[in-house]
C-alpha cells in the first residue's frame, strides 16, 4: 500500500508551511487549537491520518517554548491517531545556540530537543542550517539538514560583483564561510568576536585576511540582535572595505535588529523565511528568500525515499 503525504503545520510559521503545501500540489492538513485558560495547548488532528507519512511543520520561533511543545503535542496526537511515520520539520530548530557545555552546570538543550522530540514520536527530523554541524548527531532519529548555500551563492553571482570576499563575522561561522568561498572561488576573511557576558553584545577586535578595496559579503546562520553583524561592518568598514552585503538564514531579529540594520553600513542584508518574516516593504535593504520550494523538494525526497544531499550538488 502507498503510504499517503500529508503536511501539517504549528502556529509559528503557517504562512511557510502553506507555501510548502503549494509547492506540493496538497492542502494543509486540518488541525484544530486550543488554548486553556490555564495556558494547557490541546490539538486535534482533524482528518485521518492512519497509515500515513506525515510531516509537520514548526519553527522554533517566535514563542521558542510554546511552539516546541505545541510541536510534540502535534506529533503525539499523530502518533496515537496511527500515523505511519512522523517528521518534524522544523525550519528553525529551537534552542539551536544551546549546543555545547562550555560554562559548568548548563544544559546542552538542543540535544534536550531531539530527546524530547524522539519520545514524543518523531521518526525523522528535517531542518535547515544548524548553528554547528554536531546538533545533527544529537538526535538518534534520521535528521537531513538543508543549507541555504547554493541558494545564496546563486544569488550572489547574479549580482555580478566584480572584486568580493566572503566574511566570517566570527571563527564559528569560519567553516560556513568557507564553504561559500570555495563554492564562489573567491578569497575568505574571518573576523574574530568575543562576547564577554550573555546580554548578547558582540565586540570584534581582529581580522585574518585582506579586505581593503574589496566588497565583502558576510555570512552567517543567524541574526538575533544584529549586533556582531553590525559590528562586523564597522570593523570592515574601518579596515577599507567597499560594498558590504550580509547574508544569513535564519531572521530572529530580535529587538529593533530591522532598524538598526537598515541605518548600518550594509547595502543590502538577505534572510529567508525559515521564521515568519513581517511585512519588511519599509526597511529597503532588507530582503527576504522564500524556503518553501527547497523544503517541498527535500518532503517529496524523503516520501520517495530519494537522496535529499543532491537538493545540494
Ligand atoms: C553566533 O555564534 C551566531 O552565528 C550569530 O553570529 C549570532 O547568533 C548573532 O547574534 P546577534 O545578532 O545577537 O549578534
Amino acid at each position: 500500500m502507498k503510504r499517503r503525504l500529508k503536511v501539517f503545520a504549528g502556529r509559528s510559521n503557517q504562512s511557510l508551511a502553506k507555501d510548502i503545501c503549494n509547492s506540493l500540489s496538497i492542502d494543509l492538513g486540518r488541525m484544530s487549537y486550543t488554548k486553556f485558560s490555564n495556558c494547557n495547548i490541546k490539538v486535534r488532528i482533524e482528518e485521518s491520518v492512519r497509515e500515513d507519512d506525515v510531516f509537520v511543520v514548526q519553527s522554533g520561533y517566535p514563542d521558542t517554548n510554546e511552539a516546541l511543545v505545541e510541536l510534540l503535542i502535534i506529533i503525539d496526537a499523530l502518533k496515537y491517531a496511527s500515523a505511519s511515520r512522523i517528521t518534524a520539520v522544523m525550519p528553525y530548530y529551537p534552542y539551536v545556540r544551546s549546543d555545547k557545555k562550555d560554562e559548568p552546570r548548563i544544559s546542552i538543550t538542543s540535544r534536550l530537543v531531539a530527546d524530547l522530540l524522539e519520545t514524543a514520536g518523531a521518526d525523522r527530523i528535517l531542518t535547515m542550517d544548524l548553528h554547528a554541524p554536531q546538533i545533527g548527531g544529537y538526535s538518534r532519529i534520521p535528521l537531513d539538514q538543508l543549507l541555504i548555500q547554493p541558494t545564496l551563492c546563486n544569488y550572489i553571482e547574479e549580482k555580478g560583483l566584480e572584486n568580493y570576499i566572503i566574511a566570517a563575522p566570527d571563527v564559528g561561522s569560519a567553516k560556513r564561510a568557507e564553504g561559500f568561498a570555495r563554492r564562489l572561488d573567491v578569497p575568505m576573511v574571518i573576523l574574530y568576536k568575543r562576547r564577554y557576558r550573555d546580554d548578547e553584545k558582540a565586540k570584534i577586535t581582529r581580522i585574518i585576511g585582506e579586505v581593503k578595496g574589496k566588497d565583502c559579503f558576510i555570512v552567517d546562520d543567524e541574526v538575533s540582535t544584529g549586533g556582531t553583524m553590525i559590528e562586523a561592518c564597522h570593523v570592515l568598514k574601518d579596515a577599507g572595505a567597499k560594498n558590504l552585503y550580509a547574508g544569513l538564514t535564519h531572521g530572529v531579529l530580535t529587538n529593533d535588529a530591522c532598524k538598526r540594520i537598515e541605518q548600518s553600513p550594509l547595502s543590502e542584508f538577505i534572510t529567508t523565511n525559515t521564521i515568519e518574516q513581517p511585512d519588511f516593504s519599509k526597511f529597503k535593504k532588507l530582503k527576504v528568500l522564500n524556503v518553501a520550494n527547497l523544503f517541498s523538494e527535500a518532503i517529496a525526497a524523503i516520501h520517495m525515499g530519494t537522496s535529499v544531499s543532491k537538493l545540494f550538488s
